[in-house]
């Protein structure tokens, strides 16, 4: 077991309507990185939570005719409710109108900015996109609208508070360069140095805006000795990630021992905001900086980003209603890349969820398990493989072994769980989940080479070693889906069942499943 920390973090996801399919991707990810983390020991914490302040969610509650508060409630318990449904393993939900624990951080944060001196009044005077909750530039428009909310931007003059990010350009630009601030995928780097560098034409950049005045509605945290001010939403949105450890709320034992985040989890409309204002603000506060930003695509739907504002949303209820919640990890973890933009239909999701689930694995799961009862009464012992021409067929088990502290005692393929882990370790979910169905392909190719149930008609032991290798490879298969397919790994495991484990021993004592792991979708 190691003794590493974990610290993994989500956006924080806007509570002004119901999260659709592309918010569910970012959090499955970092579940599963999460679950994986805490599967090889790791002490981890996984954060995830709600940005409840912001003209955006003030004009959605002004539309419905409720006031803000009562607005987000109803929003973060859908909200809650949906990351129940998922399987989402959080340690905590931030919410950002939490007075106790969030809001001592956000002014803990602005103090340290403004003792940097850091932190001045002016005037801005410029275009504000509050689909996106930020100035925006003539050049970034397309037509005068933005691009990812297809709006047009508000003219705004008004005295803010700035904060002084031109004067960390040059240091940021070193820790994006040298790694220190990790992004993933490498590409990103170079695009937010080019960001870097065009916002001002050399390696500086401008200042940002960090507070807004309050208006009729006030509606966010104020600004530390100016009521008249409320923080900039992302200012306040982007504190989540400590103020949820207890920064600026208790001793802060929480924070000293989980900070800095080893993986923050986004998706790439935010990442200017992650790579630029975030670590400026840390460097600011003399606060360590986040290990790396895993950056992943969009989820597009007719080609274009899903989101609200195009009305081209899918929600994850569909899939879990009609298929299951690990039937939607499994396409969101394998079937998609986390870099590129990928689109979904719901064709294709039927498509693989029958050719990899129902066949593939559901299929592969029965098969053995009912061998097992029929042929064995389900007892199936190790001893078997001892029959020597199984034994050298059975090539790729071999004993005893441990690996990555997961405490299995025999390694299947002699490659397959170094390299599930090696993309593991490095938050390739969909090539780890590769190697897992690489497994179930052997597995599958085993039992067409020797066809057990023939065999137990002629040789009864040699059919007990095939079926005895079919469960072992089985139970890695169990082991290898608990980040990915919780609810379907234990079921596996269950299922398996193993009551013995000695140095070259293992008796399953297995049952065939009552009904199929995943049913067929006509
Ligand atoms: N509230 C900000 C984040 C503040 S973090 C300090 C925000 N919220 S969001 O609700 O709009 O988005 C939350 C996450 O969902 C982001 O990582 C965003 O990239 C992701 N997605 C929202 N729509 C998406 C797709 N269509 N596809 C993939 N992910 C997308 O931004």
């Amino acid at each position: 077991m190691s003794e590493k920390k974990f610290y993994i973090t989500t956006p924080i996801f806007y509570a002004n309507a119901e999260l659709h399919l592309g918010h569910t991707y970012t959090l499955v990810l970092s579940d599963i990185l999460a679950r994986y983390h805490r599967l090889i020991g790791d002490r981890t914490f996984f954060l995830t939570g709600s940005d409840e302040h912001g003209d955006k969610i003030v004009r959605a509650a002004q539309k419905e005719g409720i006031g803000p508060q009562a607005f987000v409630n109803g929003n973060v318990a859908k909200m809650q409710e949906l990351l129940k449904e998922l399987g989402i393993s959080n340690d905590l939900f931030i919410r950002t109108s939490d007075r106790e624990l969030h809001w001592p951080g956000a002014k803990k944060l602005w103090h340290a900015l403004e003792s940097a001196g850091d932190i001045y009044k002016g005037t801005y005077k410029g275009l504000y996109c509050v689909g996106c909750e930020a100035f925006i530039t003539e050049k970034e428009l397309v037509n005068g609208k933005c691009p990812l909310h297809d709006t047009e931007p508000e003219h705004i003059e008004e005295e803010n508070y700035f904060f002084k990010l031109s004067k960390y350009g040059p240091e940021i630009k070193r820790l994006l360069e040298s790694g220190e601030l990790k992004i993933t995928p490498h590409s990103k780097v170079n695009e937010i140095i080019a960001l870097l560098s065009s916002l001002t034409g050399e390696n500086s950049l401008g200042d940002v805006s960090i507070s807004r005045p309050e208006r009729a509605i006030p509606w966010g945290v104020p600004v530390p000795d100016d009521p008249t001010q409320l923080m900039y939403v992302w200012c306040d949105a982007l504190s989540n990630y400590i103020s949820a450890l207890g920064y600026g709320s208790d001793n802060e034992e929480k924070f000293k021992s989980f900070w800095p985040a080893d993986i923050q989890v986004l998706g790439k409309d935010i990442l200017r905001f992650h790579a630029l204002l975030w670590p400026a603000f840390l460097l600011s506060a003399k606060l360590p900086l986040p290990r790396e930003l895993l950056v992943h695509g969009f989820v597009n739907s007719g080609g274009k980003k899903m989101s609200k504002s195009l009305g081209n949303v899918l929600s994850p209820g569909e899939f879990i209603a009609l298929y299951s919640r690990d039937a939607l990890r499994y396409y969101l973890a394998r079937e998609v890349s986390p870099i590129e933009d990928w689109d979904l239909t719901r064709e294709k999701f039927k498509e693989v969820y029958n050719a990899n689930l129902a066949n593939g694995l559901g299929n592969l799961v029965s098969r053995t398990l009912k061998m097992a009862e029929q042929y064995f009464g389900g007892v199936v012992r190790g001893d078997a493989t001892h029959s020597p021409s199984i034994r050298t067929k059975l090539t790729t088990i071999e004993a005893p072994g441990d690996v990555a502290g997961l405490n299995i005692p025999y390694i299947i393929t002699n490659d397959i769980l170094p390299r599930y882990h090696k993309h593991m370790s490095v938050s390739e979910i969909n090539k780890a989940a590769d190697v897992v169905w690489e497994l179930i392909g052997h597995l599958d190719q085993f039992v067409t080479d020797y066809e057990p149930f023939k065999l137990v008609k002629t040789d009864k032991k040699a059919a007990e070693a095939v079926i005895w290798g079919l469960l072992y490879g089985l139970r890695e298969v169990g082991q290898m889906l608990v980040p990915m397919m919780p609810d379907t790994a234990e079921r596996i495991t269950l299922l398996v069942g193993v009551s013995l484990v000695g140095a070259d021993e293992m008796v399953f004592n297995s049952k065939a499943p009552s009904e199929p792991l995943f049913r067929r979708k006509e």
